[in-house]
Formats: structure tokens, sequence, C-alpha cells
């Protein structure tokens, strides 16, 4: 099998903890080479989002076709898309592909910065959701998508049914801004299971959502099933959350090398269901 590889679609994250810079890290240290096609430039740092140009159409379409004409990819994400025209670009390239697709339908930034026009958000129902093979909001988004009002797990299953009404094969509603522990509802199109982790006390959660949905990519790439990528990508954020550096003054990033040179897939899943064991290498891609 060609070397496991992925593509990000998704905007620059100049302080590096989200979006672009987020996915390329993740991809990275889960063996996964990463292509890149930026959609926005952000000018971004701990504490918020400074400014944020949104790259034309066309330079956009060019990005993806060089990528997509020359590289064998085994899965895509998309992330802040930011347009209408954007999202119709990334639909018409993706479409007759068939690549397995993670759509995180990125509106808001964590600090409150749009970084999804309104007209867009239809752009993504109508033109990418029905090419998705999973995808990954969070409370705000399922609720903006599907106009429900999400306050509980019973709320997050309704969504998610509407949801994978829209495409999808497969919807997981975040919990991250829910209280109590971080849990996460997976939607198949026929069963709801939970996603239950603990919820790490601390302000460094930028970029969990890419990290998140950039990890479920990057299993996928390397061949899992999408219920074991998603369980995986679950044990590898929460990890990557619990490690976090620390670094800036606002909400700083999380820390996706702490997987490089200890953890192993397998062992990841086992130290979530009976705690910690010893470390062991990475496994080849
Ligand atoms: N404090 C935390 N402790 C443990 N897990 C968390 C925490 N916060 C979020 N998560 C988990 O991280 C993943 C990303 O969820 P979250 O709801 O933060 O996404 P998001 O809002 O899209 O993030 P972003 O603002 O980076 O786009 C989910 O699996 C969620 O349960
Ligand atoms: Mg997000």
């Amino acid at each position: 099998m060609a070397f496991p590889s992925a593509l990000t679609v998704a905007g620059s994250d100049s302080g590096g903890g989200a979006g672009i810079q987020a996915d390329l890290k993740v991809f990275t240290v889960l063996g996964v080479y990463g292509a890149s096609v930026v959609t926005a430039v952000t000018a971004q740092n701990t504490l918020g989002v400074h400014a944020v140009e949104v790259l034309s159409p066309a330079l956009v379409r060019a990005q993806l076709d060089a990528v997509l004409a020359d590289l064998d990819l085994q899965a895509v994400k998309t992330g802040m898309l930011g347009t209408p025209a954007v999202v119709q670009e990334v639909a018409r390239a993706l479409r007759d592909r068939r690549l397995p697709l993670v759509v995180d339908p990125v509106m808001i930034a964590k600090g409150g910065h749009a970084l999804l026009d309104p007209a867009a958000k239809v752009a993504v129902v109508r033109h990418l959701l029905p090419l998705a093979l999973v995808v990954t909001p969070n409370l705000h988004e399922a609720g903006a998508i599907t106009g429900l009002a999400i306050t509980s797990m019973e709320d997050m299953e309704r969504a998610a049914r509407r949801l994978g009404e829209l495409g999808p094969a497969w919807v997981v509603v975040k919990g991250g801004h829910l209280e109590g522990d971080a849990a996460d509802l997976v939607w198949d199109g026929h069963t709801a299971a939970i996603l239950r982790a603990r919820r790490v006390d601390t302000r460094h959660t930028h970029g969990t959502g890419c990290s998140f949905a950039a990890a479920i990519t990057a299993f996928l790439a390397r061949q899992d099933p999408v219920p074991r990528a998603i369980r995986r990508a679950k044990a590898f954020i929460t990890r990557a959350i619990e490690h976090a550096p620390g670094l800036g003054s606002g909400h700083g990033p999380t820390n996706p090398m702490y997987w490089l040179g200890r953890e192993c897939p397998e062992h990841l899943e086992e130290e979530e269901e009976h705690g910690p064991g010893p470390g062991c290498r990475p496994t080849a891609p």
C-alpha cells in the first residue's frame, strides 16, 4: 500500500495551535504524510483571532487541483472554509474522488470570532455534507445546522440523527462544551454510542476540535475502520489536552507531540480502559 497520506483543507493559525498547523502536526505524529490546501490566513494567538483574510476561490482551486492531480491520498479533512464560493470549490474538487472525507464544520473560533460566513453554512449543508463520511460538529455547530437547542445528551442524539439525514454516514457531536465528562455522541445512521473521557480541568483547549478531526482523518488514512478511528482519535485528543504544554497567556494549544515515541494506538485505547501502563513505540505505518 502507498505510504499513508492525507490532505487538510483549512485555515492557517499563525499561533500554530489550530487549523492547518494543528492538522499537519497531528498527521505527522500519527505517521501520516500531510498535504495542505490553505483556505484563509488568520492572524491568531492564544488570546484570539485578530484578523482574517479568505483566499480567492481560484487560488483554493489551484491548490486542490495541484495536490489531487499528483498525490495518492487515503483521506481528506476539511476545516475552516470561510465563504460559499470556497465551499463550492472544495465540493467540486472532491465530488468524484470518493476519498474518505472528514468534515469539521468550523464556524466560530473559541474566542467568538466568526470563521464561516452565514451563507457558507448553507453551502456546507448543501454541497459538502452529502460527500462526508464523518462530520464532527461541536454543540454550537450542531445547533446552528439543525436549528435545535442542544443542552443534553438526548438533544445531541436528536441533532446527530438530523445531521445524518444530510448525508454523512457517521456523525460525531462533540460534547466538549457541556459540563461533566467530555462525552461525544457517535451516530452511525442506526444507533448512538457515547464516547466518554474524563474532562481535563484546563484552559488550554485551543485547537481541540481541529486536532480531534485530524486524528480521525489520520487513522482513516491508516485504514482503520471508522468506529476504531473515532475511538483512537478520542483517546489521542484526551491525552493531547492532558499534556498541554501551557504556551501563551490565553487558551494555549494541546500537545499532539505527546504521542511521539511513547504510545501505539492499541496501547492508548487499553490505557483509556484500564489506566496507565508501560509506554510502547508507535506502530510503523
Ligand atoms: N477539557 C477537556 N477535557 C477532555 N476532553 C475535552 C475537553 N474539551 C474538549 N474535549 C474533547 O475534545 C474534542 C474536541 O471537542 P470540542 O467540543 O472542544 O471541539 P471544538 O469546539 O470544535 O473545538 P475548537 O474550538 O478547537 O474548534 C472532543 O472529543 C471533546 O470531548
Ligand atoms: Mg471546532
